[in-house]
């Protein structure tokens, strides 16, 4: 499996498998809900400097090695700051959410990115089918604050049948085959793994879309680098919906490429180009997205 995994990642860019394991730093986000405004000072106070990352005003990285200690300190336990990737932070931030929208969040544990658009939107509806994630996703909102976040204990895969068109954002955080997660020997990865991922993104990319209200913008990421995962989950939905139009996205940063168009043997939509994969490097980790409009 190691072979073919490597044999796979090599063919979309040889530079991933390079830094897998090569984590030299982490990052955190203020959080506004908690008095995030006073972290980094707090944070300096106990010996750490924090450095502000050059694409939004209230988030941070610090050397890997930091990491142990930041989790003890006053800022983190009084949860004025929240750990969280990169990688993970801009595609959150990509959605572009207005005061007044309402935003679903269609797989939500552990509720990372639900606390940015609580941040931003009038309300959030976070959906997560696990109960164990979901309990502990509900714990986390409450400790950081954020009371507009609804939550439900759902398979995301039938929430468009109760609310057609409801939501101005969708946020779909597919559930994948993690390869952005492996820094070590493969193990647990195999490509009936990759294809079982594949067919339930597809159920799930057509619930956030019906979910989604007409003028509405959604945004379809995962943690892993299989195209059968991410080119081909967009490709389907370009297809199967002539009202969805696939919207550019330009990272500020350089670690990043533009979606694949063929894959084994498989032409996908030329469209899917402007869907964004992230390299891994420093405190961000792997990542795809592709930002989506409904009209
Ligand atoms: C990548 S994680 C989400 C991370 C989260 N968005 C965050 O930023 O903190 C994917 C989540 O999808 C959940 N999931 C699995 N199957 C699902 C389904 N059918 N519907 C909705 N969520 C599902 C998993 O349990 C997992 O918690």
């Amino acid at each position: 499996m190691q072979e073919l995994f490597e044999e796979r990642i090599k063919k979309i860019n040889p530079d991933i498998l390079n830094q897998l394991d090569k984590k030299d730093e982490f990052s955190f986000r203020l959080n506004a809900h908690r008095g995030g405004e006073n972290a980094v000072e707090m944070l300096k106070e106990e010996g750490f400097e924090p450095k502000k990352v050059d694409w939004a005003e209230d988030v941070y990285t610090l050397p890997i090695k930091d990491r142990k200690r930041v989790v003890k300190s006053k800022a983190y336990t009084q949860n004025r700051i929240y750990i969280q990737n990169l990688s993970s932070i801009f595609a959150a931030y990509s959605l572009d959410i207005d005061k007044d929208d309402w935003v679903l969040d269609l797989a939500a544990a552990p509720g990372g990115k639900s606390l940015i658009f609580s941040e931003r939107a009038k309300k959030v509806s976070a959906v997560e089918p696990d109960r164990q994630r979901y309990f502990r996703m509900r714990r986390n909102f409450k400790e950081h604050k954020a009371s507009n976040i609804q939550t439900y204990n759902k398979d995301g895969r039938f929430i468009y049948k109760s609310c057609p068109g409801w939501f101005d954002k969708v946020f779909l955080d597919a559930p994948c085959s993690s390869e952005a997660h492996m820094d070590g020997e493969v193990t647990w990865w195999n490509l009936r793994r990759v294809r079982r991922f594949s067919k339930l993104q597809k159920e799930l990319v057509i619930s956030a879309f019906e979910s989604l209200k007409d003028g509405g913008q959604m945004i379809y990421a995962t943690c892993t680098f299989s195209p059968e995962e991410n080119e081909e989950v967009v490709d389907f939905l370009l297809k199967n919906y002539p009202n969805a139009k696939i919207l550019p996205v330009n990272p500020p940063f350089d670690n990043y490429q533009k979606g694949i168009t063929s894959w084994d043997g498989k032409e996908y939509d030329k469209r899917v180009q402007e869907s964004v994969r992230i390299l891994p490097k420093g405190a961000y980790s792997g990542f795809f997205m592709a930002k989506i409009a409904k009209s």
